[in-house]
This record gives structure tokens, C-alpha cells and sequence, in this order.
């Protein structure tokens, strides 16, 4: 049948360009992967325009043996262009297997066939590698989505994971080189990291850019992360908070939070969100688990789009964390402490900073080799419309910034004592900073 997804063309020079190739009404665009809610569990998305009598997925361990089929369901929000979110769990997958499959109905037309490489049976054992960024949109983000895809799609990540502000689709109105409306900048958006999405589960959490559209059109329509909710599954149900908004998951060697530093804590900087007072209690409990399990699980990292220590207004003044950051810095930094937590990855500041281990605004190491505290980084400088901001002096905490180029970074977990971290530059994918934490998580 059609071809599913808009062509997207990475050239050498590194831009992509979206190729403007029309997808029926009925046919399915902007796939994307995420984990489950179990192990053995992958969850497949995406968007049609007109509703569809099904949502099927047919998959298979050969591209021509899509001998099992999967339904899910699609749902709608109140949004012109929102179109049909189609989502499908395919459940109890082995392990170690390349799966290929392709997603649509009968009537309304399939997909091309994609395929993805199930999590190793060995997992946790061999060194595992995630992508990680966050602030990632269309315009000036083409450096870094060709960056990502050129890995992403050739299976080099195990997944990847995006600390909120996609695709930059509430700027539509601001934005200077699209002419594109709120919805076609999130669909160019899934077009341009398809060879990612198709292969590599992508997961994501809430930033504030998903708060809702600065349009006038249609701020109500997506008021209170309403397309966040819609458009992204993540695996909240089996971590207890019920919620893509913040969750929590086990792969291999590390225990990854997602927060939403959005919402639902006191002083959360999204004013108009509807308040639910979950996220707080389920973090501590959370943690806590993840302690307990530490000998099969030693590594534990917490995200979430905003940073707490960061340089410049409004995130610090004299390396003491203000605003946002300093609500933030008295609501994490005692479970941080408690829990050992070893890492804290944020965005929302348009640039990289990797800080020193750090408790109580001073650093507790100058070195990753038993750190004595969490390390603190901010990788919020893929690119997007809004371009970099500038930081301010250096903090005490401060061991590393780039404030001029997009960047990405990445993880790899070593073993249960190693965990490498490296940021690159996109436009020329060129290492520019890296560090290895040496840690047996016992300060
Ligand atoms: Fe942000």
C-alpha cells in the first residue's frame, strides 16, 4: 500500500529536509516506538487524519511472515488537524529478535514494513547506550535530527529519550522558516525522526512547550498537555503513577524516573494545570523501591525538562539555585540524597552544562570517580526555533558548558559501576565532552 511516512532526505551536509510527499487521509504517518509496560512489551503509535474502522499492527520475526496481529485503539482530541492517535501494545515479544512489522487497516491502508531489535536477553550485562536530549524541534533542530537518525537508524541506541519540549509546535506562530500550523509541525516533526521512531523506541516527557499552543486558534483545544496526553504512551500504568506524565522503568542496569517538572509538585510553574497531587508521594515511593532493588539495579537516573542547577537568570544567582530551580532543588535534592541518585538530567536551558557532583550549591567531588553526591547535566541544546540561550558566570558547580552549538548527548551504561556520558556537536556529530562515572553508589 502507500508509503506511510513522509520521505525524509539526510543530506551530507547534515540538514533534512521534509519532503512534502502527501499521505492519504486514512494512512498511517507518524509512527513512533515505546517501551511497554513490561519487559517483553513495545508499544507502536501513530496518526491518521481520518478515523479508521481498525488499528491493526501485523508483525512477525520475517519481513514476509507477518503471521500475528495486534489491535489496539485510536483516540481523538478536540483540535482541527489532531486526526486519529492509534496505539497498539504488542505484548510478550522474545527477546534478542528483530521484529518486523507494519501498522494501519485493511480499509484505510497499511504502513511500509519497518522492523526493531527486541531488548537483549542478556540485558544488563553488556553495555547498553541511550540517547538523550531535550529541546528538540524543527527549525535549527535539522543539525541534530540528522544526527540522531544517522545513528537512530541504524539501531545504535537501545532507545532514546527526550526531556520534554517536543517539537516546538506551540511556537508555529513565531516561528520564522515554516508557514506550518500548529498540527503540520508535529507531523513534519514525526516525519523527520521516522528513521529514529520506526526502529528505536523514543521516550519522551512533558515540557512546557507541551503545556499547550500559543495560538489564539486553539489554546483551549490543547490547554493542560492535552496533545502530550494524546499523541505519547509512555509506561506509567506498571510504574504505579497511572500517567505519561511522569513514570518510571527498568532497562538493564539502570532505573530511569521521568518527572514532570511541569506540574503536580507545590510551586510547579504551569499555573493552570489541573492539580492532582500524585507525583510528589509516588516519587518518594518510587525511589524507594528502586533502593531496595539496588543489587539488581544500581544505577538509578532522574529526568525532567527543567534544571536544578544551572548558570544565568533565571536558573541561579552566585551558584545558588533561584525561581523554578530552587523550588525544584528543595523538593528533589533531600531524595536525591536519601536515595543516592546518581545522575539528574534536565533541558529547558538552551545549552550544555555538565556540573560537578553537587549538594547544597557546592560540589561534594571535582571528580565522576566516587562522585560523593548526583551529578547534575543539562542537555537542552538539540535546537529549535528559539535558538540558544546564553547561561551566566560560572557557578562553583560548573565543570563544563558550551553555550554556541546544538548538541546531543549519550549514555552507556558500562556495568554496574561504569556509566559513560558524552555530548557531541550535531553539526558535525564530533565528540566535545565526555566523562565517565565511577561510582558504587554507596555516599
Ligand atoms: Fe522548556
Amino acid at each position: 500500500m502507500a508509503v506511510a511516512v513522509a520521505m525524509v532526505a539526510i543530506l551530507s551536509c547534515g540538514a533534512v529536509v521534509v519532503a512534502s510527499e502527501a499521505v492519504g487521509r486514512s494512512q498511517p504517518q507518524a509512527l513512533h516506538l515505546a517501551l511497554g509496560n513490561s519487559a517483553d512489551a513495545y508499544v507502536v503509535s501513530w496518526l491518521t487524519l481520518d478515523e479508521t474502522r481498525t488499528s491493526t499492527v501485523k508483525y512477525g520475526t520475517a519481513p514476509g511472515a507477518l503471521d500475528k496481529i495486534a489491535t489496539g485503539s485510536a483516540r481523538i482530541y478536540d483540535h482541527v488537524g489532531g486526526g486519529f492517535n492509534h496505539f497498539v501494545t504488542l505484548d510478550a515479544l522474545p527477546a534478542n529478535a528483530k521484529i518486523y512489522y507494519l501498522v494501519g487497516d485493511a480499509e484505510g491502508g497499511f504502513s511500509d514494513v519497518f522492523f526493531f531489535e527486541t531488548r537483549r536477553a542478556e540485558a544488563g550485562k553488556a553495555p547498553m547506550t541511550f540517547a538523550i536530549y531535550g529541546d528538540l524541534g524543527l527549525d535549527k533542530g535539522e543539525p541534530s535530527i540528522a544526527a540522531i537518525n544517522s545513528h537512530g537508524a541504524q539501531g545504535e541506541y537501545d532507545f532514546v529519550l527526550h526531556l520534554g519540549d517536543i517539537s516546538y509546535a506551540n511556537d508555529a506562530i513565531i516561528s520564522h522558516n515554516s508557514t506550518h500550523d500548529y498540527e503540520e509541525i508535529w507531523r513534519d516533526w514525526f516525519a523527520a525522526l521516522a528513521p529514529t521512531m520506526t526502529r528505536t523506541p523514543y521516550m519522551v516527557m512533558p515540557g512546557n512547550h507541551e503545556s499547550w499552543s500559543r495560538s489564539p486558534l486553539s489554546g483551549i483545544q490543547t490547554f493542560n498537555f492535552t496533545v502530550y496526553k494524546y499523541k505519547f504512551q509512555m509506561p506509567g500504568a506498571a510504574a504505579g503513577s497511572d500517567t505519561s506524565m511522569f513514570y518510571s522503568f527498568d532497562y538493564g542496569l539502570v532505573h530511569f524516573i521521568a518527572l514532570s517538572t511541569e506540574t503536580d509538585y507545590d510551586g510547579h510553574p504551569i499555573d493552570f494545570y489541573v492539580k492532582q497531587y500524585k507525583q510528589v508521594n509516588w516519587l518518594r515511593a518510587d525511589l524507594a523501591k528502586a533502593a531496595a532493588n539496588r543489587a539488581n539495579v544500581p544505577w538509578i537516573i532522574v529526568m525532567g525538562h527543567r534544571p536544578v542547577y544551572c548558570t544565568g537568570s533565571p536558573y541561579s544567582k552566585d551558584s545558588v539555585p533561584t525561581e523554578n530551580s530552587a523550588t525544584l532543588q528543595a523538593w528533589l535534592e533531600p531524595l536525591f540524597k536519601e536515595y543516592r541518585v546518581d545522575a539528574y538530567v534536565s533541558g529547558h536551558a538552551h545549552r550544555y552544562e555538565r556540573q560537578f557532583p553537587t549538594y547544597r550549591n557546592q560540589p561534594t567531588s571535582r571528580s565522576y570517580t566516587a562522585p560523593g553526591g548526583t551529578v547534575y547535566l543539562v542537555s537542552g541544546g538539540a535546537g529549535n526555533v528559539e535558538g540558544h540561550s546564553s547561561g551566566g558566570a560560572d557557578a562553583v558547580w560548573t565543570a563544563y558548558k558550551n553555550i554556541t552549538d546544538f548538541g546531543y548527548s549519550t549514555m552507556t551504561v558500562v556495568n554496574a559501576t561504569h556509566l559513560e556520558w558524552q555530548w557531541r556537536v550535531s553539526a558535525t556529530d564530533e565528540l566535545a565532552d565526555a566523562i565517565t562515572i565511577v561510582s558504587d553508589h554507596d555516599w
